[in-house]
């Protein structure tokens, strides 16, 4: 039986090769070694301490139990029906492999074990040891068995230490306004999704248009995190079908979009008609120095009475003055 663990070495040097199971730990062939959570299979990544938050203390579990219970009744939704909401963007299939970052006690997981039908696998992860234990608690006693697989490990989510390509979707729902690096903890689940795979995100974030009314002030001042703007400059340059909504009093911002591994598809050579003409190329690489704007009217005014582009009328007049052109 093949020891081959699915999690990678996170070490830079390494370049996410596989680890190797043993009895207390994960290694790796250099060297690395990544423990198991004492009387578990649960590995421990490193992570860096100044990255550690109020869900390390050691009664994180019910401190973030009475505060998902303000939550629901301040804005009169049920916990059920918004998770299923949130995970319907999914688009999960039984079989499907789904991860979880910042996945907390496990709150999501009863509803992603239903979204996936019986079969697949489930992959929750959270920076806070207190947080993934009690989540490892509730899903041996409390949650309905199935034959889904649920893997947890402690790590970051601007590290994961998964292969690129590895998931079908990845979910995180609040607590990426905490991540030291938002940017990457985003380009991470990019990262470890299939092409066509679908990333949702979601934490606090008043919609722009309560900032500054008396409801948006007062959450503002309840908690600080409601003032974060949703991370828009954070996704992928190659994200698909981008969407923002707000849920939750229109107090959380929702991102969704579909993974995409290639450019988006832009021809920069269509000349543009009219006065300016020149193309996206030209008007882009093509900038020369400043002339006398004097010169540059006349230039301007010379090229509307022979009724070609401006971009025409100059090339010609550059390409005549070059030697051999
Ligand atoms: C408000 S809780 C949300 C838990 C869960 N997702 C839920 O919906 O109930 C935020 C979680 O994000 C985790 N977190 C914060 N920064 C993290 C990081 N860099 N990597 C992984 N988890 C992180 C915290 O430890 C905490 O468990």
């Amino acid at each position: 039986m093949s020891n081959n663990s699915v999690y990678c070495c996170i070490e830079p040097a390494c370049l996410k090769g596989r680890l190797a199971k043993g009895q207390e730990g994960l290694s790796c062939c250099n060297g690395h070694f990544i423990p198991f959570i004492p009387s578990t299979d649960v590995p421990v990544f490193n992570c860096d301490p100044k990255d550690s938050n109020e869900y390390t203390r050691l009664n994180a579990g019910e401190i973030h139990e009475n505060s998902l219970r303000w939550l629901f009744s301040t804005f009169g939704d049920d916990e059920v029906s918004f998770r299923e909401r949130l995970i319907t963007r999914l688009f999960l299939k039984k079989g499907s492999r789904v991860l979880v970052t910042g996945a907390g006690a496990g709150n999501d997981l009863p509803f992603l074990i239903r979204a996936l039908e019986g079969k697949g696998e489930i992959f929750a992860q959270d920076i806070a040891k207190e947080m993934i234990l009690v989540g490892i608690s509730r899903y041996k006693n409390d949650f309905p068995r199935s034959d889904v697989n649920v893997y947890f490990s402690v790590s970051d989510a601007t590290t994961l230490p998964f292969l690129d390509d590895f998931f079908d979707s990845a979910y995180h729902f609040g607590g990426i306004n905490l991540f030291s690096n938002i940017k990457r903890g985003i380009a991470e689940m990019n990262r470890v999704v299939k092409a066509e795979g679908r990333v949702v995100i979601g934490d606090e974030g008043l919609a722009p248009w309560l900032t500054r009314t008396e409801y948006g002030e007062m959450l503002v001042k309840n908690n600080p995190l409601y003032s974060c703007a949703p991370p828009l400059s954070a996704i992928p340059e190659t994200a698909r079908a981008v969407n923002l909504s707000w849920e939750l009093g229109n107090c959380y911002y929702i991102i969704e979009f579909q993974v995409s591994k290639t450019p988006l598809s832009i021809n920069i050579d269509i000349p543009h008609k009219g006065k300016r003409g020149g193309t996206l190329r030209t008007r882009y690489y093509g900038q020369l120095e400043g002339v006398d704007p004097n010169l540059r009217d006349r230039i301007y005014a010379e090229a509307e009475r022979q009724g070609v582009s401006r971009v025409n009328f100059l090339e010609s007049i550059l390409r005549a003055s070059l030697r051999g052109d």
